[in-house]
């Protein structure tokens, strides 16, 4: 048997990664929607959705960058379980957690081992996740990942090892590697001109590795030049996981501010607030990632007041990993007053 995708019955976890024929839910903004004046006065007919990402199996953006570095490292022949003869080569990477999440998963269903270096920041949720999806987590106490030293830091680390022990370790880096971008670019980006019918006009999305902006930004740009992207970043000094301010963008190679309209900075407690907003008013369990996203459109929007068009804004993962941040930001959630 193969996945039939309207019982959406699969032969195994590995079918349900999206692609075009599979894709992640776009769901309509409704209460919430920045133009909601505008429509309800006949002004506007905007669309504002969200791409939930959280309903990859993996639950994040990352399944599909992860997917890609893996595949490729098999078909190199790069990985391999442990075997009678010959002891396993596995794959070590520095990670903010979603990604580590989804190479371990993948990796562990296939023997093969993963070592996830992580900074210390990332929230407890994630460091145990990645235990239970059969990761050995390396903590280091910087504040970013990786860090700006490229000698220390997370980035430092998994290539030390991968040095270091390459017998044992490969290190696949969602930080340099096309497959990251080309994911976006097979999957992402033809979904999202699919779902809409080509209608899109704007799309939202954040800047972490970049993988996500470069290549739905390619994809689209090669099918309508005029759509505007618009990455929305944390103001310096955030505490908002899995994504970065322009200020440490250095670290990745996958950035391109040519196929970027916009970059909007968005003060990085909002993300908190806007993530709660969604959860509770439009029923959409958005992490922080995504409620900063959501608060980038939503400025944008109000800014522009567009007449009509349609917007899809990418929402990473759920708020289910971030329990310690939101009531680090947002006390009043664990009962306090
Ligand atoms: C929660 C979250 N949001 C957004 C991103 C950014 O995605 P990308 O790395 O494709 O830029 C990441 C990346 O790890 C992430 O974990």
């Amino acid at each position: 048997m193969s996945a039939n995708l309207s019982t959406r019955v699969f032969d195994s976890v590995f079918e349900m990664l999206p692609n075009e024929a599979n894709p992640s839910p776009l769901v309509r903004i409704n209460t919430l929607h920045p133009l909601a004046a505008e429509i309800a006065a006949g002004t506007s007919t905007f669309e504002l959705f969200a791409k939930l990402e959280w309903m990859n199996p993996f639950g994040s953006v990352k399944d599909r960058a992860a997917s890609y570095l893996i595949r490729e490292l098999e078909a190199k022949g790069a990985i391999w379980p442990d075997k009678a003869d010959k002891k396993g080569r596995g794959i070590v990477e520095p990670t903010s957690g979603n990604t580590g999440i989804s190479l371990a998963a993948m990796a562990s269903v296939k023997g093969v081992h993963m070592r996830a270096i992580v900074p210390e920041k990332v929230p407890e949720e994630k460091k145990v996740m990645l235990r239970i999806a059969g990761a050995d987590v390396d903590v280091l106490t910087d504040a970013m990942c990786p860090s700006p030293g490229m000698g220390e830091g997370a980035l430092g680390m998994a290539r030390s090892y991968a040095k270091a022990q390459g017998d044992r370790y490969v290190m696949p880096n969602q930080y340099e590697n096309h497959a990251n971008v080309q994911a976006h670019i097979d999957t992402t980006g033809p979904e999202i001109w699919r779902q809409t019918g080509g209608k899109i006009t704007h799309f939202f999305t954040s800047l972490g590795t970049c993988g996500t902006v470069t290549g739905v930004a390619t994809f689209l740009k090669a099918k309508n030049k005029n759509i505007k992207i618009i990455a929305v970043q944390p103001s310096a000094g955030h505490d908002v996981p899995g994504i970065r301010n322009k200020d440490e963008l250095h670290v990745t190679k996958l950035f391109d501010a040519s196929l970027i309209d916009e970059i909007i900075e968005v003060p990085f407690e909002k993300a908190y607030t806007s993530a709660l907003g969604l959860c509770q008013r439009e029923g959409l369990f958005a992490g922080p990632s995504s409620g900063l996203i959501f608060e980038g459109a939503r400025m944008v929007l109000q800014r522009d007041k567009p007449a009509q068009g349609l917007g899809v804004a990418i929402f990473c993962d759920n708020v289910f990993k971030y329990i310690s941040s939101m009531t680090k930001h947002l006390p009043a959630l664990a009962g306090e007053p």
